[in-house]
């Protein structure tokens, strides 16, 4: 299936998988720094901002197949490098488990490699079906409180706007089949394990939906990785800290050139 995405720069290519449920446009603070030195292209995951939203469920594979179709679309030759932020990193994860040969590099954000529990999983399939009822996302605005930290909610309510939007924007039907795609995954530790590219981990300090030692496990799995603690953030590294976000990109991407 073919994405909606943006592009802007020229140069080695990067690729920016969002998270849920939201879209390209939480990585609004990284396109432009980093087209400076490459060609960023930010897609919207199927069922999420303006790509097409077929009924569920989502698996992490379908969703790492309609990037590279896109990619293969737009003309944007592998190798590049691919960076998720948690939903995003499972796709991320799943693109560097059956391309491994188009990656040259791995950004995982905020994400984890582990499987859900059965609890967390059955949890999924109980959302899904509670959105699907309900007909739209708004009870899923509530995740700003695990998404950005009170200190920081109290501080930008411009980013707390932004990222209610994106999930008010996000169809019930597509989040439903992300979160039972989700629900779905296999643990990609061995993906790591087996990586042959360099990685860098990203992590918020204060990230209340991924723990830092889930984090830390990825960075320990690979071979090449950095590990990186954005201090006073929170899940969305890329928007609440971007300026420390975008050094760490930066200084990984200029190690691959
Ligand atoms: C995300 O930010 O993509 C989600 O929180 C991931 C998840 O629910 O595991």
């Amino acid at each position: 299936m073919r994405l909606s995405f943006d592009e802007q720069g020229t140069g080695p290519a990067v690729v920016l998988l969002h998270g849920f449920p939201l879209d390209r446009s939480m990585w609004s603070s990284q396109l432009g720094i980093l087209s400076n030195h490459h060609r960023v292209i930010a897609p919207d995951l199927r069922g999420h901002g303006q790509s097409p939203t077929p009924p569920g469920p989502y698996p992490m594979e379908d969703l790492a197949d309609d990037v590279i179709e896109t990619l293969d679309a737009a003309g944007v030759e592998p190798p590049y490098v691919v960076g998720g932020l948690s939903m995003g990193g499972y796709v991320a994860l799943a693109m560097a488990e059956r391309h491994p040969d188009r990656l040259r590099g791995l950004m995982l954000l905020n994400t984890r490699a582990g499987a859900d529990q059965p609890e967390a999983a059955a949890n999924r399939q109980a959302k899904a079906a509670a959105l699907e009822q309900e007909g739209s996302t708004e009870s899923l605005t509530a995740m700003v409180e695990l998404l950005i930290p009170e200190t920081t909610r109290n501080s930008r309510p411009e980013l707390v706007d932004h990222v209610v939007a994106m999930i008010r924007q996000t169809s019930a039907v597509g989040a439903a089949g992300a979160l039972r795609g989700m629900a779905m995954r296999p643990d990609r530790l061995d993906v790591l394990r087996r990586l042959a590219v360099p990685l860098v981990v990203i992590a918020g300090a204060s990230d209340a939906i991924v723990p830092e030692p889930e984090a830390r496990a990825m960075a320990e799995a690979a071979h090449h990785a950095d590990f990186i603690v954005i201090p006073e953030a929170g899940h969305l590294t890329p928007m609440e800290a971007p300026g420390a976000t975008n050094t760490a990109i930066r200084s990984f991407l200029d190690r691959l050139t």
